[in-house]
């Protein structure tokens, strides 16, 4: 991987040394976009901003072309079985919320959670517990954060009908073992919904190999653009699933009493779509898979076992979840002690230039549990150095040093 080289082909960090441009290390919220994806958005604009689905005239037959394709492409990313089994969604947020929504749960059904689910995997089962009368479960971690699978087993019973998990933490990096996981609860008939916001982008994710039932994950997480998502579905789940959002070119046909809805993936894509995002996306799969997950994954554990190892030797300094880098990926999520996280990433943004996350990440309910006021998180990429380690230490400690 030529680092270097990939920094070219981000506008904010082209033609720059590290530290003139932006340290960014918030890509756990959002990363950034290569020129290809900027390209194959400004493209549909210009040259072909017609509708999809509809029209059958030659603009409109090439945006439905271009979209189709931009599905196979992430089929055979994820390695789904059938482009069939993609849903474009708006992220993963939605993707989650569908199926929430759509899976025929009876009154009585557990779904199962971790302790340190987004907001996104602990917000629908919360609704789903006052709308649908399911009863919601949380697995409570180890002492270190890593995932109890003893405790887990004891938990899974007949009536589990779905475990809904987060497969990497966007709160401290950790990685669930997803296998084992999706094994245990197959033994009991139940499914198994991935949270893939943060591993899609960072690791070799291969949704056959796992036999996962439904997986998503959000496009602007890996390099892609804004409100694009992605929902797998496995394809007779996804056909057993109720309609969400309904409307335009969901359905084959309508009288004035009824509705005849199309095939999954169609019917969960209701109204004039996001070519643009579309075209967008198919583009960020492309140079991902250019670049290769697993050297994106290896990349990120050498970056974090630099820092790790110098934020260890800090007196004050935290890190929340497993003490192995290489259990956290690409991030390093910590707590000072006597210093408020916003305070952190404020002052590097100020005096160093780098830009990282504070406070709960979405994850409230663990840090309510634990009753810790925020964390400051660094979370790398592909273009991240070992020099913008260097520099952010650099601040980092003389800052800790002085209001620590
Ligand atoms: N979930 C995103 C984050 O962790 C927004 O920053």
């Amino acid at each position: 991987m030529d680092i270097k080289k990939i920094r070219e082909d981000f506008p904010i960090l082209q033609g720059k040394e590290e530290g003139e441009a932006p340290i960014y290390f918030d890509n756990a919220c959002m990363t950034l976009k290569p020129e290809p994806v900027i390209k194959a958005i400004v493209d549909y604009y210009r040259n072909y901003p017609g509708c999809g689905g509809r029209s059958i005239h030659r603009i409109a037959s090439e945006v439905t072309a271009k979209y189709e394709n931009a599905r196979e492409e992430v089929a055979s990313f994820l390695n789904a079985g059938l482009p069939e089994e993609i849903v474009f969604t708006k992220n993963t947020t939605e993707g989650i919320n569908l199926v929430a929504n759509s899976l025929n749960f009876e009154k009585g059904d557990i779904v199962l959670t971790t302790d340190r689910e987004h907001n996104s995997n602990l917000v629908p089962w919360h609704l789903a517990v006052k709308r649908k009368g399911i009863m919601h479960k949380v697995v409570p971690s180890n002492e270190d954060n890593t995932f109890n699978l003893e405790k887990f087993k004891e938990m899974m019973s007949k009536r589990v009908r779905l475990v809904s998990m987060v497969h990497t933490s966007n709160l401290d990096g950790y990685t669930i073992p997803a296998k084992e996981i999706i094994e245990v609860t197959h033994d009991y008939g139940a499914l198994v919904l991935l949270d893939g916001a943060q591993s899609a982008a960072h690791r070799k994710v291969d949704l056959r190999a796992l036999d996962v039932d439904f997986f998503a994950c959000s496009v602007h997480k890996m390099m892609g653009p804004t409100g694009m998502g992605i929902l797998y579905g496995k394809e007779h789940l996804l056909e057993s699933l109720d309609a969400f959002i309904v409307g335009g070119d969901t359905v084959s046909s309508t009288y004035y009493d009824r509705s005849y809805f199309l095939n999954a993936p169609e019917k969960f894509e209701a109204g004039l779509q996001n070519y643009a995002g579309v075209a967008g996306t198919e583009a960020a799969v492309k140079y991902l898979k250019n670049i290769g997950p697993e050297e994106v994954h290896r990349h990120e554990v050498e970056l974090n076992t630099y820092l790790t190892k110098e934020m260890k030797e800090i007196e004050k300094v935290k890190i929340i979840g497993p003490e192995e880098p290489k259990e956290r990926g690409g991030i390093t999520s910590f707590v000072v002690e006597g210093v408020d996280a916003h305070d952190i990433a404020l002052v590097m943004d100020e005096i160093a230039n780098v830009m990282m996350r504070s406070g709960m990440h979405c994850v409230h309910s663990w840090f309510h549990a634990k009753r810790i006021k925020g964390s400051a998180r660094v979370s790398f990429y592909i273009y991240n150095t070992k020099r913008e380690v260097d520099i952010f230490l650099e601040h980092f400690k003389n800052y800790v040093e002085k209001f620590g």
